[in-house]
């Protein structure tokens, strides 16, 4: 049971409870899940579905509000939802930090904007940070939610469009090989290379074993059913070691154009990557390829001959960060250059508004961070150092948006420090 002596700062009737996951269904956790689907407009869940979900929370954190015990809307069903659970985040150099994972947020439509997903975040936030937890992350559906809160974009994701005919050819020959695989039969496999991806790449964030069951077809979450549709392939390197693994499926149309479409796509170097590639455009009778979650520094068209095979379509917050000890999450971050500045942090929880002094001493080494008094110290709000501590956007992105205010020099002495030889990349939605 998570520790709770936080108080919940729920308006009048609202009272917070936490349902117990042990895997089983209960009633608890019946009602939990369909508040949650009531929230996002899926289908009512079924005897199978409340399974799969007993199982996927086990463990959590699930908080459901209940509105008044005199009301006769829907007894029973929390008016809100929020689960949480700890995982890890890659902050660089292959440190995984434990955080704060938060999810399946929702208010019923005739309970919002009162103030709920306040109290239950804050909540939420408070009990992880008394935990000992350095930051929290989460996913969101909608962009204005909750920078409000101190959240800022982590990692961004990139969708890409492949145009699958002869027009793609790479000009080099990528080591190792592809093999097809039976979705089903891998799973070990699919955790090992996800394992070797989440080490060593900073902004990656740590799975819950469903995703295992959903790249190998078992369950969609979404469609609610096993999807028999999915199609995998694995790459080995020159040693035949597995360092890339892919989940497709293939939209059913007996025309001439057909569109693949990637489920899950895990490579850990660029061999993988670019083979993986060249796999999914050989696939007969495809022509177009659509995959989300793409390496922002992917090498693909600069392999190609003809980069214009690949189309990058939309770019968009994938997850989200927000640093609940600034100390502990300086010193958890894998610094590539040295330096020395202060920073004057605005927090509108109030837990992390104070002067820190960062010294790095040289690339690779721990910070040193101390809380100072300096008038003068350049100034950032919590989420956009939530930003700018993964490397995604520079400092002076940030200065030019307003986010951070100081000298144009303590702006560039900032951007120097922060700055990160890998761009963070994140393939893992929750
Ligand atoms: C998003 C949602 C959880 C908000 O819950 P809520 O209880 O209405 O939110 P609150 O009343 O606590 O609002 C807190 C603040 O966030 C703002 N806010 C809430 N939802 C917002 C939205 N969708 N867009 C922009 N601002 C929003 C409120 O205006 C309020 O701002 P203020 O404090 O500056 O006045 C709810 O609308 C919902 O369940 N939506 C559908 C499911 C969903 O999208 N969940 C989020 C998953 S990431």
């Amino acid at each position: 049971m998570p520790d709770d002596r936080h108080e919940p700062d729920l308006p009048e009737p609202y009272r917070l409870a936490c349902v117990v996951t042990d895997g089983t269904v209960s009633e608890g956790i019946a009602a939990q899940s369909r508040a949650i689907n009531l929230g996002f407009h899926m289908s009512e869940p079924d005897a199978d579905f409340l399974s799969h979900f007993a199982r996927y929370v086990a463990g959590q954190r699930l908080w459901a509000v209940q509105g008044s015990p005199d009301s006769r809307e829907l007894p029973g069903l929390p008016v809100a939802t929020l689960s949480s659970y700890d995982q890890t985040i890659n902050t660089g150099h292959g440190h995984l930090e434990p955080a704060d994972f938060i999810t399946d947020v929702t208010v019923r439509p005739t309970h919002r904007r009162r103030g709920i997903l306040r109290g239950l975040i804050g909540h939420d936030l408070a009990v992880a940070r008394r935990s000992g937890l350095s930051m929290a992350a989460l996913t969101a559906t909608e962009g204005a939610i909750y920078g409000r809160f101190g959240f800022g974009v982590s990692t961004q994701n990139q969708s890409v469009e492949v145009t699958s005919d002869g027009r793609f050819v790479l000009s080099h020959q990528p080591e190792g090989s592809v093999e097809m695989v039976a979705p089903d039969q891998i799973d070990e496999l699919r955790l090992d290379v996800f394992r070797g991806f989440h080490h060593s790449h900073r902004g990656s964030h740590g799975r819950l074993d469903w995703w295992v069951d959903f790249a190998s077809g078992r369950w969609n979450y979404e469609t609610q059913q096993p999807d028999r549709r999915v199609r995998s392939a694995i790459h080995r390197d020159r040693q035949g070691r597995p360092d890339g693994v892919v989940s497709y499926r293939i939209a059913e149309d007996h025309g001439s154009t057909m569109t693949m479409t990637v489920d899950d796509f895990i490579a850990e170097n660029a061999d993988a990557e670019l083979g993986l590639w060249e796999f999914l455009a050989s696939v007969d009778l495809v022509t177009t390829v659509k995959a989300s979650k793409v390496n922002p520094e992917t090498p693909l068209p600069w392999a190609l001959r003809d980069p214009r095979v690949v189309r990058f379509t939309r770019r968009s917050d994938l997850t989200w960060v927000r640093i609940l000890d600034v100390a502990a999450a300086l010193r958890a971050r894998g610094w590539d250059h040295a330096g020395s500045v202060a920073l004057h942090v605005i927090d509108p929880l109030e837990w992390c508004t104070g002067t820190y002094r960062i010294d790095v001493a040289a690339p690779g080494e721990t910070a040193e961070v101390a809380r100072v008094e300096d008038a003068a110290a350049a100034t950032i709000g919590i989420a956009a150092l939530g930003s700018l501590y993964f490397g995604g956007v520079g400092a002076r992105a940030l200065a030019g948006a307003g986010q951070l205010r100081g000298t144009a020099e303590q702006v560039q002495e900032i951007g120097r420090l922060f700055a990160t030889d890998d761009l963070p990349h994140c393939i893992s939605a929750f």
